[in-house]
């Protein structure tokens, strides 16, 4: 089973992962895979570089993050699930949908070449939370940004993941302004439902 964590930067999905992989962890027998997006292979660094450096064009980008998409399905998420293992992901090709498509990429195009060969989670949770309030969480991360051009960024890739919550049947939606043991609950009740 495949658990996929989408939403904004700052909006506190890395926070949430990291407590339901300890959860599904303490359930023995059961094997945990976590991993995330951009991974720390070849193009997963390139691309983290071209974030501090020079940003790559948008097909570019696209590029690298289905090149970096595909060795992670070969190498890694595709032999856990192929072991039955539950394999929790912080971000993944609804990412590209989002972000790619802020930068003016077709969201049903780039949706349509993931899913040709990346695993379909069971559940994507989608953590939403209003970009200015993400902002302020990681204003320490953010360093030398523009502030502005992130957050008019961050509008964009928003409204990208709720459209997806509206049209794919896998999303669940988690309000990012609850505290972080509200969000757990609530991600915990809809695994007990999937398991
Ligand atoms: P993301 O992975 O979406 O970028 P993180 O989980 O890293 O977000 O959280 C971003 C920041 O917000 C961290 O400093 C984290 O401690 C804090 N945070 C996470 N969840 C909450 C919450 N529910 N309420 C307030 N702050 C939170
Ligand atoms: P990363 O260094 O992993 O940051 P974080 O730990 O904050 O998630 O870089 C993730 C950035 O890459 C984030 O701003 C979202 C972006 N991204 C895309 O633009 N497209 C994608 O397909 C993915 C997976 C991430």
């Amino acid at each position: 089973m495949l658990i996929a964590f989408e939403g904004i930067d700052g909006s506190g999905k890395s926070t949430q992962a990291a407590m339901l992989v300890k959860w599904l962890e303490a359930a023995p027998g059961r094997e945990v895979v976590f991993s995330k997006e951009p991974t720390g292979g070849p193009w997963g660094t390139k691309l983290r570089q071209s974030f501090v450096t020079k940003r790559l064009s948008p097909d570019e980008e696209l590029q690298c993050f289905v090149n970096d998409r595909r060795e992670h399905v070969a190498q890694l998420l595709g032999p856990a699930l192929a072991r039955g293992a539950i394999v929790v992901i912080d971000r993944y090709y609804y990412s590209t949908v989002a972000y790619q498509g802020a930068r003016g990429l077709d969201p049903a195009g780039v949706l349509k070449l993931n899913e040709s060969f990346a695993p379909r989670p069971r559940a994507v949770f989608l953590v939403d939370l209003e970009p200015q309030v993400a902002l302020d969480r990681i204003s320490a991360r953010a360093g030398g940004r523009d502030l502005l051009e992130n957050l008019d960024e961050q509008l964009k890739v928003r409204e990208a993941f709720l459209e997806l919550a509206r049209t794919q049947g896998n999303f669940v939606l988690i309000d990012g302004r609850q505290s972080v043991d509200q969000m757990h609950a609530q991600i915990v009740g809809e695994m007990k439902r999937l398991l």
